[in-house]
């Protein structure tokens, strides 16, 4: 008989060792990204645990002006659609998030009898499920972790009708062109007879813009060099996140804000066996926040089969919200 600690070796050398779990898509965007002549990650990487909450407290900053103008908003466009949808209904929300900004929608409009949030940060998403279901018990709350950049199946739902929700301006994260298919696919999954009710953040002073994405407190630099730690920790990079420096400004030719962070020195990183070299102040493109005048949202809008049936601009057109019917 073989003694327990030699039964205790056998194991530790015939188990093998724990290999991370990695997401293949993650692997290949941040790979093909990275090896672009003007290196770039996509957005909805910020959005690990980390992310999110670094997202929450940029938006307790006096400078980011965008999330308290839109709340301070929902709750006049709640009341004007108090009795716009008649019969019982189901809110879709795209990018949940923290669950806020549903709040004045879920206590003004009657009728909404289930909620849908998507979002891609999965823990956040449940921790904040299971807050919203103990301040509304009777409303159905069924939470969907996924990347609505691809068309999301939603569970099976019965035959309410869909009011979509995607407020915030993350549809800014989009170019033009992907927002328009954002917003296709959104009238697919929404189906006949839907509306989508949209936040979207408006051009104004690049000086005002350029405040909002550079906060006093760095909380945006955090924000943004937290997608090399998630590479770091989930690929195997060896990123120092100190050698890069967070890079915000107004493209007004293209009507955004762009993020990067910029190498501040010569240098190479492995991530996932791949050797990345970077120049001195070369930079990679981490985020566009595009910014619409209510005539180019509502074009957009139009291109993409939906008909823009009311808005409303917040306080010195700071942000716009509007309500979109599905013209099929
Ligand atoms: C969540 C995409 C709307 O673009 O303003 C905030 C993200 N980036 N500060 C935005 C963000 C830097 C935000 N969105």
């Amino acid at each position: 008989m073989p003694s327990a600690q030699t039964l205790f070796h056998t194991q530790e050398v015939t188990i093998a060792p724990l290999t991370p779990v990695v997401d293949r898509n993650f692997v290949d965007d941040v790979l093909t990204g990275l090896a672009l002549p003007q290196k770039q990650l996509q957005a909805k990487y910020f959005y690990d645990q980390q992310g999110s909450d670094y997202f929450d407290q940029i938006c307790q900053l006096p400078e980011y002006y965008p999330y308290q103008t839109e709340l301070n908003l929902l709750p006049r466009v709640a009341s004007d659609l108090a009795d716009s949808f008649s019969s019982d209904c189901t809110i879709v929300e795209f990018g949940a998030g923290s669950l806020v900004k549903i709040k004045p929608l879920l206590s003004t409009i009657s009728n909404i009898r289930q909620f849908i949030p998507i979002d891609i940060s999965g823990i956040h998403l449940e921790m904040a499920c299971q807050q919203l279901q103990t301040d509304y018990p009777k409303l159905a709350v069924k939470p969907v972790v996924a990347d609505f950049c691809f068309p999301v199946d939603l569970p099976a739902l019965d035959h309410q009708q869909k009011i979509g929700f995607f407020p915030g301006s993350t549809i800014g994260n989009f170019c033009p062109a992907q927002a328009a298919r954002f917003l296709e696919n959104a009238r697919c999954t929404l189906g006949p007879d839907s509306c989508l009710l949209i936040g979207v953040d408006t051009k104004k002073s690049p000086s005002y813009l350029h405040r909002a994405y550079n906060d006093a407190d760095g909380i945006t630099a955090r924000f943004n060099r937290n997608i090399l730690t998630r590479i770091n920790r989930e690929l195997g990079a060896n990123f120092n996140p100190e050698n890069f420096e967070h890079y915000a400004f107004y493209n007004a030719g293209q009507g955004r804000i762009e993020m990067h962070l910029v190498s501040t020195e010569q240098q190479v990183v492995d991530v996932f066996g791949s050797a990345v070299a970077f120049a001195a102040g070369e930079s990679i493109h981490t985020e566009n926040s595009y910014k619409y005048t209510p005539d180019e949202f509502c074009q957009l809008a139009q291109s993409a089969g939906w008909q823009v049936e009311r808005s409303w601009l917040a306080e010195q057109d700071l942000f716009a919200t509007y309500l979109l019917r599905n013209r099929c």
